[in-house]
């Protein structure tokens, strides 16, 4: 149910891949609450083509933008000010992608060209999407900048590979980055650390499957869903948060608390 939370608000979705994309979700539930927002991807998820009609239904232009291109962020930040008739109030960073990951390198085998370009794809894009939006002074006062991310940056997950200090690193940028947002421009910036989630980059983790399960018995809320995650991302978007910065925010149903949950043990044949 909408409250108008976001109206008179303007925003930029990163990451909309399908329907199944958290920040797909997220986009969906802007618009929902009166915002007027701007889409964007690399250009080849473009040409995968379920973009378009999220963009037709919200009645959200399409910026194409590689995240690890400083030309396309920029084009990306002037043209949304130009469409969107102003400075923006909120963004998502939902990036991410593993070259080791994808193509199945060990951690103890890692190839380094590509775990330099996890880094810059799945991180280094936070800090350059904010540097952007600090130069041209694209963000109003009280923005809010948002990324995702997932509890393996401070706990093992041995099958998430170098994404897990590709996390580490973007939930630092948070924090880096909020101190000088905070203190000149009164915009804060914070992480969600999701649970697992049904997604192109969440079941591309080796045995995705089981740990969803795992994950969910091992949560008292059970496993947040993309929904679920959408609503945490309004009411971060919103006025009813102004003073939260440079945090990293567990959605997860309790995951993170747990050390153990006897549901597992009795049923451990199902895990
Ligand atoms: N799915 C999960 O289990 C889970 C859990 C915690 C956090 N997250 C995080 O949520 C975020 C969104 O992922 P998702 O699960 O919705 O999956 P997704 O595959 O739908 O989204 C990932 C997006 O990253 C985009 N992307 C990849 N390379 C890019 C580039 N060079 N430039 C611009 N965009 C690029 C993809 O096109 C895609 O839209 C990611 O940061 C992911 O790590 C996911």
């Amino acid at each position: 149910m909408a409250h108008n939370l976001l109206a008179g608000k303007k925003g930029i979705i990163f990451g909309a891949l399908d329907d199944q994309s958290i920040a797909w979700k997220v986009a969906e539930r802007c618009v929902e609450e009166g915002a007027k927002i701007t889409l964007t991807n690399a250009p080849v998820a473009l040409r995968m083509g379920a973009i378009n009609a999220l963009g037709e239904k919200l009645n959200a232009e399409i910026i194409p933008a590689d995240a690890t291109n400083m030309e396309d962020m920029e084009n990306l930040f002037s043209k949304s000010m130009e469409i969107l008739g102003g400075k923006v109030d909120f963004v998502l960073h939902s990036i991410g992608m593993s070259l080791n990951v994808r193509k199945k390198r060990e951690y103890t085998n890692i190839k380094y060209e590509w775990m330099q370009k996890t880094f810059d794809i799945s991180a280094m894009s936070f800090h350059r999407m904010m540097q952007t939006m600090w130069k041209l002074d694209a963000i109003n006062d009280w923005g809010s900048v948002l990324g995702l991310t997932y509890i393996a940056a401070q706990r093992v997950f041995p099958d998430y590979n170098e994404m897990a200090e590709s996390k580490a690193l973007l939930e630092s940028y948070a924090r880096s980055f909020g101190y000088h947002f905070g203190t000149e421009k009164n915009v804060r910036v914070n992480t969600i650390s999701q649970s697992p989630t049904w997604t192109t980059a969440g079941s591309g983790v080796k045995g995705f499957d089981k740990f969803f399960g795992y994950a969910d018995k091992m949560s008292p809320l059970g496993n947040a869903s993309a929904d679920a995650c959408a609503d945490y991302c309004i009411s971060l978007f919103s006025d009813y948060t102004k003073m939260v910065t440079m945090q990293n925010l567990y959605h997860d149903g309790g995951f993170s608390q747990m050390g153990m949950n006897p549901a597992i043990l009795e049923n451990d044949d199902e895990v």
